[in-house]
């Protein structure tokens, strides 16, 4: 009998084991707004996203980087951070704003989980709007699967969840997987809200906040499932995100 692939959900990225990462493919998930952003920012042209975990940080990278080459963006409560070129509304890295550029990215809670997930063999960066190109990977992929969400300061979201029950459903419909607890919870998750996305998208905490904030259209661009058929993917020294794949087989959304 074929030896069954772990896949495992792990709904904040604290809970992701590090010696569980280092033999699996990471997939992290932060739908509103980070891995959303870092798809748009790529597919716009820019030539690498670098996540840094701390404002100070990312600002001292980015001085360090030949000026006029590289964008800062970020955000902290939602809001861009003064002094800084990009907030991190996906909409923004337009191929105006950031073709040819290095993005220098520091957020609330998905760079942090980037950063957490290097380690992995390899580690991949999902939303909405790359899930059949995440999925073409992952189809071709041997090894156990960790789909890490970011959550929000340490709180589970509802949007991180939905998405990474929708890989749970491609995963399980490849056939012999084994899922932890956490991925038969996300897999019931999208089961009730994969069918009314941008609702749910509305309905959880980080939608409340970005409606409140007035970013609206963030929320309906986090909502549009396969946009782009590319895969960021990080890469070791320095850690930087690169388009590591590109193209679909067909669309694998199933709502
Ligand atoms: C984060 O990483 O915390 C976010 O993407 C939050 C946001 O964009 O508001």
């Amino acid at each position: 009998m074929a030896e069954e692939r772990d896949v495992y959900v792990y709904l904040l990225p604290e809970l992701a084991p590090p010696e569980q990462l280092r033999q699996a493919v990471a997939v992290v998930v932060d739908v509103l707004r980070a891995t959303t952003s870092i798809v748009h920012a790529l597919a716009a042209g820019c030539t690498a996203v670098l996540p840094c975990a701390e404002v100070d940080e990312a600002r001292t990278l980015s001085g360090s980087l030949p000026a006029g080459r590289v964008l800062l963006a970020g955000e902290r409560g939602g809001l861009p951070v003064p002094g800084f070129d990009l907030g991190n509304s996906p909409r923004r890295f337009t191929p105006r704003a950031c073709r040819g550029l290095s993005v220098v990215l520091t957020t609330t809670n998905g760079t942090r989980a980037l950063v957490r997930c290097a380690s992995a063999a390899r580690t991949l960066v999902a939303a909405f709007v790359n899930y059949s190109a995440v999925c073409e990977q992952l189809r071709h992929e041997t090894r156990p699967v960790c789909i890490v969400c970011a959550g929000t300061e340490g709180d589970v979201t509802l949007e991180d969840t939905l998405l990474a029950g929708a890989l749970v459903d491609f995963l399980y419909d490849l056939g012999g997987v084994r899922l932890n607890d956490g991925a038969r919870l996300a897999w019931d998750c999208f089961d009730t809200h994969g069918c009314c996305l941008q609702g749910a998208l509305e309905l959880s905490q980080g939608g409340r906040n970005l409606k409140g904030l007035g970013f609206e259209e963030d929320i309906q661009a986090a909502a549009k499932v396969d946009e782009f058929a590319l895969v960021p993917e990080l890469r070791p020294g320095p850690l930087r995100v690169e388009v590591g794949a590109v193209g679909i087989a067909k669309s694998y959304w199933t709502k």
